[in-house]
């Protein structure tokens, strides 16, 4: 993607070594033994950058990127927004961020500028400006890299200052016109909500609104706008003097930000992945969600993104954090290439000696060099990539498959007061994501306004909001051919939280015609059965009855819906729309997506049977080349049968039928 390598480095900050001239050469030439090609620079370097406000100093940098061109080693180079200096904080107050109660924080920490201010955005702009100037042309700076972890505060992204309440007053009424309509949209006559003057609306917060769903749902879309305006003036700042493209990066399952949206602005996705490695025995569910957080990123651009940052060993802000045990670190690597990353980087190069995070995983420790465990094994990604980069060059995952996984639903069914109010929407994704998984069938996480077309499986779990045009998408899509899963409490309201009124905006698609939802206690769990064998119904119960023509494939047991259908499956156009009634566990969404697998022609590349904890997905190039890469997450050797005459994509190695694992080992396989 950025000159046919695979990227492998990561975070660099000699500005907090500028003291130890001699770190410097000796970091150039252990990055080299390391098969280091790329750097991050610049983060967190405002205050070295920037010392007093508007004096720089750039000749260190200067002097770094320089020498690391001489060496062929690659920059990404950062606006250095995600921190601000002491001497901005003191002098113009306006730029910290205000929490939800009212109160202005303190100077320090990072990640909590306020997007609104006047000030911030002057102050760096300037400073972005002055940097693209000095050195958005040379050689080996390939990329920007817009501030840091964007609207990751320690939880809350949004400032609450007064100038953000005026902007979110302004952004209501472009979006509205009129208070009537606002009221309208909101349902605001409700507890006498209703709003007589602008001025009057306030943001979410502790002591005053919390009840107003559209209130709370309006405002994370505008800090979502208002953090996407100010990546963008960055961005159209740095590009007034480079011609670079820019990316920012992105975090695990981020509520904060809707990342369809930040995403406009960006050239390539990228994105910090610190997966919970060994905190239990079974590394699948820690494997899982870090696939689908590389589908995300892969999905939001249909393209390969960058895994911008990774430990090569243990992380250092959790109760206990633990080491990646051997193999798990190059098996963690490949499985962000697999998904369609085209780096491994790492947070951060070297250890810093003070601080916050001087003990997260690094590169280089404290003591001994590249005499390390994690030295080498990060020696040892290195060599597979730089024999890997221009072969996988152009490639990428292109899934039949696809999970609606949308942050607005994700807001509004969290917000809600409804038949629950503990609805954990990542995890609902998670579980049939799981099944997905398991089974080697890869799909791409999109949201709710993604084009649908080239899909033959679209599943959209738990998908209570539906926004305008959604309804319509699908129906289309079914009527085409697709085959369209989704769950109970799904299509409830639309995009400012009303209710749809009348019948289900798909009743025609699904063939059901929803009435009541139970939410059972343990005590009260339901059954069904299904192909055979029974299974527990339980949390959500939807209680539905099936059209005339709709098949039911499977009823409750008991209680006083007995009788009614739990799965159901219809037939619309040249397609067909399976309804979950009822929350179940894994091993009924195994079985049931084993057949509705079948049912959409979609097998895995290997076209076996998956012992438990392998998983397997592919690379495709437009010019029809194809990798296909095995990985077993056990910690212990398993054999995959059935695959026919394989040819190892690295050793040249040929498997007959059967291909034997180590533990945490990923294959490559030409396809
Ligand atoms: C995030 C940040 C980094 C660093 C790492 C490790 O991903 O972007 O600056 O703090 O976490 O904690
Ligand atoms: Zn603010």
């Amino acid at each position: 993607m950025l000159g046919g390598r695979m990227l492998h480095g990561g975070d660099y900050n000699p500005d907090q070594w500028l003291e130890y001239p001699k770190v410097f050469e000796e970091d150039v030439r252990l990055m080299k033994e390391a098969g280091v090609n790329c750097v991050s620079l610049g983060i967190f370097a405002w205050a070295s950058l920037e010392p007093e406000e508007g004096r720089y100093e750039f000749d260190w940098l200067d002097h770094i990127i320089t020498r690391l061109g001489e060496e062929d080693i690659q920059v990404i180079l950062a606006t250095p927004s995600g921190a601000m200096p002491h001497w901005l904080t003191q002098k113009y107050p306006e730029v910290m961020q205000v929490q939800a109660d009212g109160r202005r924080n303190l100077p320090g920490k990072r990640h909590n500028f306020c997007y609104t201010s006047p000030v911030m955005r002057q102050k760096i702009q300037a400073l972005d400006r002055a940097l693209a100037q000095r050195f958005g042309r040379r050689d080996n700076v390939i990329l920007w890299h817009i501030s840091n972890e964007l609207g990751g505060n320690f939880g809350d992204s949004t400032c609450h200052c007064e100038l953000c309440q005026e902007a979110f007053r302004e952004w209501l009424k472009k979006k509205y016109g009129t208070l009537e309509n606002l009221n309208r949209a909101w349902w605001n006559h409700f507890w006498s909500h209703t709003y007589t003057d602008w001025s009057q609306i306030h943001s979410p917060g502790p002591y005053g609104e919390i009840t107003s769903t559209a209130l709370i749902l309006d405002w994370r879309r505008f800090s979502t706008d208002q953090i996407s305006d100010f990546c963008e003036m960055e961005i159209r700042t740095v590009k007034e003097a480079s011609d670079l493209p820019a990316t920012a990066n992105f975090m695990d399952f981020f509520k904060g930000l809707d990342y369809n949206r930040l995403k406009k602005g960006l050239d390539i996705i990228s994105w910090d992945s610190y997966p919970f490695w060994h905190e239990q025995k079974d590394e699948v569910p820690a494997a899982v969600r870090t696939a689908a957080n590389h589908s995300v990123m892969r999905a939001l651009k249909k393209a390969p993104f960058l895994l911008m940052e990774s430990t090569p060993s243990g992380i250092s802000w959790r109760q206990a954090n633990p080491l990646k045990r051997p193999g798990m670190h190059m098996l963690a690597s490949m499985q962000a290439v697999a998904h369609g990353s085209d780096s491994v980087l790492y947070f951060q190069w070297r250890k810093g000696r003070g601080g916050y995070e001087k003990f997260h995983g690094a590169v280089l420790d404290h003591k001994n060099g590249s005499n390390t465990r994690t030295f080498r094994d990060v020696t040892e990604v290195g060599r597979r990539l730089a024999a890997l980069g221009d072969r996988l060059d152009q490639t990428v995952n292109r899934p039949k498959a696809a999970i609606i996984f949308d942050w607005e639903n994700w807001w509004a069914v969290e917000d809600t007061q409804g038949p629950r109010l503990d609805f954990d929407y990542v995890e609902w994704i998670l579980s049939h994501y799981r099944a997905f998984w398991e089974a080697g069938i890869e799909a791409d996480l999109v949201n709710m306004d993604a084009d649908l077309s080239g899909y033959k499986l679209v599943a959209a779990p738990l998908n209570y909001l539906y926004k305008d045009g959604y309804a319509d998408r699908v129906r289309a899509f079914v009527a085409d051919g697709g085959i369209y899963v989704t769950t109970c409490f799904s299509g409830e309201v639309n995009e400012t939280d009303l209710c749809y009124i009348g019948q289900h905006p798909l009743e025609d698609v699904l063939g059901i015609v929803p009435e009541e939802i139970d939410a059972p206690s343990d005590d009260f769990a339901n059954s069904f059965t299904y192909d055979g064998k029974t299974y527990r119904a339980f949390d959500l119960c939807g209680i539905v009855h099936a059209k005339a023509d709709t098949e039911v494939l499977s009823v409750y047991e008991k209680d006083f819906y007995a009788g009614c259908p739990a799965v159901t499956r219809n037939s619309f156009g040249k397609g067909e729309a399976y309804y979950l009634a009822a929350e179940s566990d894994l091993e009924f969404l195994r079985a049931f997506y084993g057949d509705v697998f079948q049912r959409a022609g979609l097998e895995n590349p290997l076209c076996a049977e998956l012992p438990y904890g392998v998983t397997v997905t592919e690379r495709t190039g437009m010019d029809g080349r194809k990798f296909v890469f095995v990985m077993n997450f056990r910690n212990e050797p398993v054999c995959v049968e059935g695959i026919g005459s394989r040819t190892d994509a690295e050793s040249g190695a040929v498997y007959e039928n059967r291909l034997e694992l180590r533990a945490f080992q990923c294959v490559l396989l030409e396809g």
